[in-house]
């Protein structure tokens, strides 16, 4: 079995490790555009955001696999073979390390800490009240692989939870809410809105102004998704001007963010670089094992839809 690997900012040695460690038999090759052997034709590739020359003189792939969750990179990528079955990671370990940036988000604001530093700032010391988790509704948005994860967890440990996805959820605890007609209901009222929703031609500057406004008006918005699902301009105004308490945003409109950016200077938001969940090696590693392993035995792997983006 031949496969095709390339990981744009990635530790590629370390992934080309755990493959041939996972996938001992396997003839695996870093793309390097100035090898151009006609005569190796991949299986497989493996790619994360790879360049448009990647699937050149490729005829015999069975599958691609996307080396993250969020498929808008390579959807958009106009050389890839449309005929060729698209896979993505599945939670992979990522449903953890975005649950751990979500609760980093919570406590900041729910136990005051964003007070707390600019009474520091001010030298005052002025104890407050611990807020019950009752008194924070959270609406998550997206409740696939990952969402559904933190909907679950937050929602056992106190939280009253909303998810909003395309199809209707049971998940334990948690009010599903659906599609485009049920998402005011879904934000009435939130007191923290939490983005893990794919960018797609439907979730592009899904929550504006109007839908903000729907939230509580010291509500807090925690973005770790795709950044296109916001009108960052509006979610920018209101923090600005008080209509929210605050923001915890992992991913923006343009990456990495322009210095000349107004979200840097907003003292009640709090941005990082597009760490919530990086794609851990190990267990994506056994993942794309268990496809490939699926897809030689004719078994029914499920697919990224094209036409839905996601
Ligand atoms: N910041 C980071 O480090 C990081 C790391 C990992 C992932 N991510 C992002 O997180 C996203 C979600 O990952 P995932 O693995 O949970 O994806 P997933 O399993 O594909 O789930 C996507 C969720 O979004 C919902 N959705 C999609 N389009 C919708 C629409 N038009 N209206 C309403 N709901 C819609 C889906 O609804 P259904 O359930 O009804 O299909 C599903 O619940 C990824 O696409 C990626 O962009 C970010």
């Amino acid at each position: 079995m031949k496969i095709l690997f390339f990981a744009k900012g990635e530790d590629n040695p370390h992934w080309l490790r755990a493959l041939q460690h996972q996938l001992p038999d396997a003839d695996i090759r870093l793309w390097d555009e100035k090898e151009t052997d006609a005569a190796w034709q991949a299986d497989y590739a493996l790619v994360w955001k790879p360049p448009v020359e990647f699937f050149h003189g490729q005829h015999g792939l069975k599958a691609i696999i996307n080396l993250g969750a969020g498929v808008d990179s390579i959807l958009a990528l106009q050389s890839r073979p449309a005929d060729v079955p698209l896979l993505k990671l599945r939670d992979a370990g990522m449903a953890q390390w975005i649950l751990d940036y979500v609760r980093y988000g919570l406590l900041h604001f729910g136990r005051d800490f964003d007070h707390y530093r600019q009474d520091q700032v001010a030298k005052h010391w002025h104890p407050r009240e611990i807020g019950s988790r009752r008194d924070w509704p959270l609406g998550i948005l997206g409740a696939g692989a990952i969402g559904a994860v933190v909907a679950e967890t937050l929602a056992s440990e106190g939280y009253p939870v909303r998810c909003w996805s395309r199809t209707p959820k049971q998940l334990d605890g948690v009010e599903s809410f659906a599609g485009p007609g049920q998402l005011a209901d879904f934000l009435d009222g939130c007191r923290g809105l939490i983005s893990i929703l794919p960018a797609t031609r439907e979730t592009r500057y899904l929550i504006g102004d109007d839908q903000l406004s729907r939230m509580q008006a010291d509500g807090v918005v925690i973005s770790c998704g795709r950044g296109e699902v916001f009108d960052e301009q509006a979610l920018a105004d209101r923090l600005r001007y008080g209509r929210l308490r605050g923001a915890l945003l992992d991913v923006f409109h343009q990456e990495p963010l322009p210095a000349t950016s107004e979200l840097w200077g907003l003292k009640n938001l709090i941005i990082t670089p597009h760490i919530a969940a990086p794609t851990p090696i190990v267990t994506a590693v056994e993942q794309i094992a268990g496809y490939i392993a699926q897809i030689e035995n004719g078994e029914p792997v499920s697919l990224v839809d094209p036409a839905l983006g996601y």
